[in-house]
């Protein structure tokens, strides 16, 4: 056995037994034990990250996905080899998936870099998964493919159709009000889901997979197809071919994930009504490069970028009707003169030539031109004041018109506890002009920030027929929600944001158009209102919560932890 210093195959990251020679012996002798030749542990070896799990149906095709990557790397004389990571559901992560996103990518940066891996094939997809192993990718700087799951189909309640997860909130919102029985919100849950995949709107889990696309670092038009069609598969193939492919010219994620690809999702993130959440996400995968994400260039971009993807939440389609559409190449070819072109992808080409192969299109009703958009700005707008001097963000494009420019009364929740015994009681002072406010659910407050930032109405205003409100928080929204929400103000509640000294009957100022967020309340009472109730930072003895409470940054720096920042 050769003691040379290989970097790749099988040789790559030997376990350190102090002999190199006797090292790589002992570690074919081990896989051997699984039949494998010398032929075949000589190729390429490229990692499969498969993040199956009973609690995940959002990942439900996994098997299937993998059994096509591994054709494609084998049909290209690469080596696959498939490994476990933790598997993040939204609503089986206890107590929000948010939560654990950096530990799962911590888990995938330190399983690439510890196995023997020349490439890998991140296979993710259900909301915080993706964002987690794109963390961990990025900082392992391993070439990589990132595979989506794909969407899950839709489902129809009485002749209409429905997917998860805006309309499970808008027939929620209708059970709340007493506009449809016990009976009839059972049928309408068999219906939400019709299949396993990822939500099937413009939610967290598709805004993430467009913006993978749109960094190039998933193969183009790789975003929409749903989970159970026969292009899913086929991209899972050329995933893996596209993974030898790297492997081979060693184009490492820093190569495609730079300034320029970040802009271009960002771009794509407004253009689509994308989730709010994946500003977060975004901001900690370019936080793992150095690339600073800038809320004010957000915001800018947002003024001359359109809405043109007609899907709910902020329009009317589902993720399989973009797919019909063309996928995402229909929206990067309107888009082309805003974006930076000479991006490099996955595939080795740019995401100029790339658009240019994805050829001319064809008409459908889904991707609208920049002559007739959904919306005139980007979905999501950047707000400041001096409640969130740090920012916050609302989804523009799926609030109520009415409400962008509001001011009303505050009516204050102190936690996600508070909100729940409290918002539904008879006695609770609030009328549809209030505004809400729920303290405590940002990084640190709840831990973990939930997508508890969409307050419900309360029920008896719900009943009177009242459907939007002007709703603010520290925490965020799935984006699969329509409102209008401020969400992620920041700095938040819980380390003393402005947030925490709002008292019931302050007013409040919403102007969007202005993207002022204030609190009508002088500096000088608000001196008082914190030197008589000074705020005690969350803290913890051990385990992860500790290290997460130690660690976590705030929304503008995409709520990852600060060791693990570039
Ligand atoms: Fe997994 Fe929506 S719950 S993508």
């Amino acid at each position: 056995m050769a003691d040379d210093k290989k970097d790749k195959g099988l040789e790559k990251g030997l376990t350190s037994y102090g002999d190199r020679g006797f090292s790589l012996f002992l570690r074919k002798a081990f896989i051997k034990g699984a039949g494998y030749t010398d032929d075949a542990l000589s190729r390429p070896v490229v990692g499969i990250v498969n993040t199956a799990s009973a609690f995940n149906p959002c990942h439900g095709n996994s098997a299937q996905l993998i059994e096509a990557v591994k054709r494609g790397v084998m049909l290209s004389g690469g080596l696959p080899v498939e490994f476990p990571t933790i598997s993040i559901h939204e609503s089986f992560a206890h107590p929000t998936s948010m939560y654990l996103r950096n530990l799962m990518s911590m888990d995938t940066e330190e399983m690439i870099r510890a196995q023997p891996m020349d490439a890998v094939v991140l296979i993710g997809g259900c909301d915080k998964t993706v964002p987690a192993q794109l963390m961990g990718a990025a900082s392992a700087n391993v070439p990589c493919v990132q595979l989506v799951t794909g969407s899950m189909l839709t489902g129809s309640h009485q002749g209409v159709r429905v997917g998860a997860c805006t309309d499970c909130r808008r027939y929620w919102g209708r059970y709340r009000a007493d506009e449809i029985d016990s009976d009839e919100i059972a049928r309408v849950n068999d219906q939400l889901v019709a299949s396993v995949g990822t939500c099937s709107v413009m939610g967290t889990a598709s805004t993430m997979a467009c913006v993978a696309e749109a960094l190039g670092i998933a193969l183009p038009g790789s975003a929409s197809a749903p989970a159970v069609t026969a292009d899913r598969i086929r991209i899972a193939e050329r995933s893996g071919v596209t993974a030898v492919a790297i492997a081979k010219s060693k184009l490492t994620p820093d190569k495609i994930l730079t300034a320029k690809a970040f802009e271009n999702a960002l771009r794509v993130l407004l253009a689509i009504g994308g989730s709010t959440n994946a500003v977060i996400h975004t901001t900690a995968i370019a936080g793992r490069l150095g690339i600073p994400i800038d809320l004010a260039r957000l915001d800018a971009m947002g003024r001359e970028t359109p809405v043109l993807v007609d899907l709910k939440p902020s329009g009317q389609h589902y993720m399989e009707d973009l797919h019909r559409a063309g996928g995402l190449p229909t929206l990067l070819r309107e888009l082309k003169p805003l974006l930076h072109l000479d991006a490099l992808t996955v595939t080795g080409r740019t995401l100029g030539a790339e658009i240019e192969a994805s050829g001319a299109g064809f008409a459908q009703d889904v991707v609208r031109p920049f002559s007739n958009p959904i919306y005139p700005q980007g979905g999501i707008a950047v707000l400041r004041g001096n409640l969130a001097p740090g920012g916050a963000l609302i989804k523009q494009s799926a609030a109520d018109p009415k409400l962008m420019r509001h001011e009303g009364r505050a009516v204050v929740f102190e936690n996600a506890e508070d909100l729940a015994r409290r918002v539904d009681a008879d006695e609770l002072d609030v009328k549809a002009e209030d505004v809400l406010v729920l303290k405590n659910i940002g990084p640190k407050g709840a831990p973990g920030m939930p997508e508890a930032g969409y307050l419900p109405i309360p029920k008896k205003l719900a009943r009177q027929g009242v459907k939007d409100m002007v709703r603010i928080s520290d925490g965020r929204m799935s984006g699969t929600a329509a409102g209008t929400i401020v969400l992620h103000v920041t700095p938040e509640s819980a380390v003393g944001g402005p947030l925490a000294w709002v008292q019931n009957g302050d007013r409040i100022r919403l102007d969007v158009a202005a993207r002022e967020i204030s609190l009508l309340v002088s500096d000088a009472e608000l001196a008082k209102r914190e030197l008589a109730r000074p705020v005690a930072e969350p803290r913890a003895h051990r385990g992860y919560l500790k290290l997460f409470l130690d660690s976590v940054t705030q929304a503008d720096k995409g709520v990852d932890f600060d060791f693990l920042r570039k």
